[in-house]
């Protein structure tokens, strides 16, 4: 038995959909324990290409069983469509989706204040996804949020939805709160044969010798506590997270994965020491179709920060790396790696917390030979070209974590081992 978390450790975006789709062919369970569809994780399996925004991606294995814990928001309109979908592409997951019931629901209201926050917000808006995810955590931490299961008792949901309104100084009217009911009664007819607690699920499977294997969304640089607040996500995305948002505790794990592009991105504002503009930020973005899979916005792109890199890596004690899109990097002449700020007269080895000081850090960079070579058809660590070896054991040496997995193209079979 196994169990593993694979995490996103910078912004978001660095494949981990498909290092999570490699590793879960052995997995028993793959479980989702944070965010909701603000995270969009695409898997080309034969050329076929699936965007998962809230079941997790495990499902396209035929016997693994897919688990959404309760530290998930879902938005059940979405969740149908998306469920919908998958049906239609021929898989059969009856007996193998489960979802908390304690799960928060993303609602409309929660859509229209996230778009109404970045307004308010217009000179320091943070850039959100826009699918409702800042919003319906702020409820449920403020306690008038609904849950999956209040949609199996309508009287009590009628009033909870009744008090939401009323707790954000919004008048309801009856027929507004009839469409929104209704809504939620349609969602139910298709979510209700899924909805269960998920926790004596996991502690069973960890009694039986089950693999589990959990699947971040988003990234560390986006945890609302230990990214770079306040232009985070609003759930915690950190290893940390796992017992909190699905009743398994992190003590439990055997290994922590991370995953991190061979470069950096980032959607959405905020911070980013390393960003590039111009002609080399252009053609990685065209090269590694640096477009968000919820939104089509062109990603920012930059050198990858082994400063930030350690940070992500210490929080989440993890035990080995996975690097994406290493491919991506073909054909750039000089490549280079952040291994220290400049602030103040000082160099820094650990990030600064406060955001105003992260965007007035220069970045000290070593710089490597690129390699010319497409890669997108190497299968072993010891076929890459001599620099592509070089550029992996830096990342290697300055997070002295190894790297035990390196992904060269899109497709799951472009994956190997180190
Ligand atoms: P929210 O999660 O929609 O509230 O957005 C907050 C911040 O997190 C914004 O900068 C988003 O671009 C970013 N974000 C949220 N989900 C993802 C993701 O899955 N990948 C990358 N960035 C994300």
């Amino acid at each position: 038995m196994s169990t593993i978390a694979i995490l996103g450790c910078m912004w978001g975006d660095e494949a981990k959909a498909k290092i999570i789709d490699y590793l879960g062919d052995s997995a028993d369970y793959v479980v989702r324990f944070q965010g909701g569809s603000n995270a969009g994780h695409t898997i080309v399996v034969d050329g076929r290409k699936y965007v998962f925004h809230t079941v997790p991606s495990g499902i396209l294995y035929p016997k693994t069983k897919c688990l959404i814990g309760a530290g998930v928001v879902i938005d059940p309109k979405s969740l149908v469509e998306e469920i919908k979908e998958l049906e239609d592409s021929g898989l059969d997951f009856a007996k193998r989706l489960v979802i908390d019931d304690r799960a928060g629901l993303v609602l409309p209201l929660h859509q229209e204040l996230d778009r109404n926050n970045e307004e308010l917000l217009a000179s320091a808006k943070i850039g959100t996804t826009g699918r409702g995810i800042g919003p319906a955590y702020a409820d449920l931490t403020s306690r008038v949020g609904i849950r999956l299961g209040d949609l199996a008792h309508p009287a009590y949901l009628r009033q909870r939805i009744k008090e939401l309104y009323r707790f954000h100084g919004l008048h309801l009217a009856s027929n507004e709160l009839k469409e929104i009911l209704d809504s939620l009664k349609a969602s139910w007819q298709v979510l209700k044969k899924y909805c269960m607690p998920i926790e004596h699920i996991l502690h069973e499977a960890r009694l039986s010798g089950a693999n589990i294997l959990f699947e971040g969304a988003q990234g560390t640089l986006l945890d609302r506590i230990w990214g770079s607040y306040p232009y985070v996500t609003s759930s915690c995305t950190i290893a940390d997270a796992i017992g909190i948002g699905s009743g398994f505790s992190a003590r439990y794990l055997d290994e922590v994965l991370g995953i991190f592009k061979s470069y950096a991105t980032r959607v959405g504002e905020g911070p980013f020491p390393t960003e590039i503009h111009g002609d080399l930020a252009e053609q990685i973005r065209q090269q590694g179709n640096e477009f968000g899979s919820t939104t089509g916005r062109p990603r920012r792109i930059g050198y990858f920060d082994a400063v930030l890199a350690a940070y992500s890596s210490r929080i989440n004690a993890l035990d080995g790396i996975a690097v994406t899109l290493l491919d991506v990097l073909s054909g750039i002449e000089e490549l280079k790696i952040c291994v220290g700020y400049e602030y103040k007269g000082k160099t820094l080895i650990s990030p600064p917390s406060h955001p105003l000081e992260l965007n007035k850090v220069t970045p000290q960079y070593i710089s490597l030979p690129g390699w010319e070579d497409d890669i997108s058809a190497i299968r072993s660590f010891a076929a890459l070209p001599p620099t592509a070896k070089k550029y992996i054991d830096a990342i290697q040496d300055l997070l002295e974590v190894p790297v035990k997995v390196i992904s060269v193209g899109k497709d799951r079979s472009q994956t190997f081992k180190v």
